[in-house]
């Protein structure tokens, strides 16, 4: 064996099939890279990156496995007791609110013989049993019993394995690697943004979840430019500034005076970034106070505690899987799981302030129609651009530097990432 633990025989050129973790053993780590090598700075990925399998077990390892991931709201996990499962790749993950009210992220995988533990999208328990052989888990993770085990079993070392998990201002970041990224810089850059938005103590008005035939990639490509938003949501557009995520320019009279407006509300507005992730307050087109077809607030009733409700939209987005608008009146969350190399699960909430009753204080179709609109158009946006990308004829093209200066950011991201877990 090679003094790291690794096995050197496995050898270093082309084809190499390095033991690393069982994910990246079976991926062709040199083919991998010297694909990433064709990559032309500032143009999209090449072919294969958006539908090769092998570079679909890659993703889930390089960065669905070692990255932070947007993994919901702490509204999702009912408190207490509450539990949720997250599908990333092949690990099914839990996430479990205990009697102590406190959440915690597991592996939902038995420390016995490896069953899946909880088989359900969602419950509540006060224990959780295996149903192979009944080895029995505290919300904590830790093992309680494991009947029929020897005398002297050391039950304390056999508790659920536990991943990362981060909660800020109400939504969830969880982390699969054993080490994973510093994650106090989003802390410090979010929390204030999205605090006064209250979304942990709101309630979730609507969601709705679809599987869009397209790479993650080309999901998350698509949510992360405007770029196509004239041409394609002219519904959007009634409010959406066209390149909102330019920084701010505070010498346009308006911006500066909406940011000065912020400012007396003590609402903070940005922009900050870091490592992938983006968070910046703007100012909404036409005078806009929501994200509604006339830009009139949806919901009487404001979120947490956002002044007069006139705050723009304070847009987050964590590569590699979400962005979301938080309004005066509601928040729009949108984030996404790879099922597959050219499929992928899409999570869509409306968020609202708790008190707030359907019916009376808003109505559910007018609250969600524009992003569910924008959504549909998006979907076939997304599927049309992965039939294209599989064609023969595909090569990849540039980028506009000013309106998909988002997508250089994030491919440049992913094949930083990539190379990392490659080398
Ligand atoms: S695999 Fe879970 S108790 Fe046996
Ligand atoms: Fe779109």
């Amino acid at each position: 064996m090679h003094p790291n633990g690794s096995d050197a025989s496995l050898g270093t050129g082309p084809g190499e099939r390095k033991a690393r973790t069982p994910w990246v053993e079976m991926v062709d780590r040199a083919k991998i890279r010297a694909l990433l090598d064709t990559r032309k700075p500032g143009h999209t990925l090449p072919q294969e990156f958006y539908r090769d399998p092998e570079i679909h077990e890659s993703d889930l390892d390089a960065i669905f496995g070692r990255t932070w991931l947007f993994a919901g709201l702490d509204l999702d996990i009912p408190k207490p007791t509450g539990w949720v499962t997250v599908q990333i790749g092949r690990s099914s993950i839990l996430l479990i609110r205990g009697h102590d009210g406190k959440l915690r992220g597991f592996f939902n995988t038995c420390r016995h013989r490896g069953a899946q533990i909880c088989s359900e999208a969602s419950g509540r328990a006060s224990r959780l049993i295996c149903p192979y052989h009944q080895w029995t888990y505290g919300l904590d993770g830790s093992l309680l019993t494991a009947a029929g085990m020897p005398q002297g079993f050391d039950r304390a070392s056999h508790g659920l394995k536990p991943v990362h998990l981060e909660e800020v201002a109400g939504t969830l970041f969880l982390c699969l690697a054993e080490k994973p990224p510093d994650f106090a810089p989003i802390r410090a850059g979010l929390e204030p943004l999205l605090a006064p938005h209250a979304l942990g103590d709101a309630k979730i008005a609507h969601e709705t979840s679809i599987v869009e035939k397209g790479n993650w990639k080309l999901v998350m490509e698509n949510a992360r430019e405007c770029y196509h938003c004239p041409a394609q949501h002219p519904e959007l557009m009634k409010c959406f500034p066209e390149i909102p995520r330019k920084k701010h320019r505070t010498d346009e009279p308006a911006t500066a005076a909406f940011i000065e407006k912020c400012k007396a509300q003590g609402l903070p507005t940005g922009p900050f970034t870091h490592d992938g992730f983006e968070a910046n307050r703007f100012p909404l087109r036409n005078g806009a106070r929501s994200f509604t077809l006339d830009g009139k607030p949806a919901v009487k009733k404001l979120l947490g505690n956002v002044g007069d409700g006139d705050v723009g939209s304070l847009r987050f987005a964590l590569d590699p899987n979400s962005f979301a608008h938080a309004v005066g009146d509601y928040a729009f969350i949108f984030w996404c799981w790879p099922k597959g190399p050219e499929e992928t699960l899409v999570h869509m909430k409306w968020v609202v302030n708790k008190e707030a009753v359907e019916g009376v204080d808003y109505d559910l179709a007018r609250l969600t129609q524009l992003w569910q609109t924008t959504n549909d158009q998006d979907l076939w946006l997304v599927e049309n651009n992965q039939r294209g990308v599989n064609s023969l004829g595909f090569q990849p093209g540039p980028y506009s530097a000013d309106s998909e200066r988002t997508l250089i950011q994030f491919t440049d991201w992913y094949v930083t990432q990539t190379r990392k877990a490659l080398r």
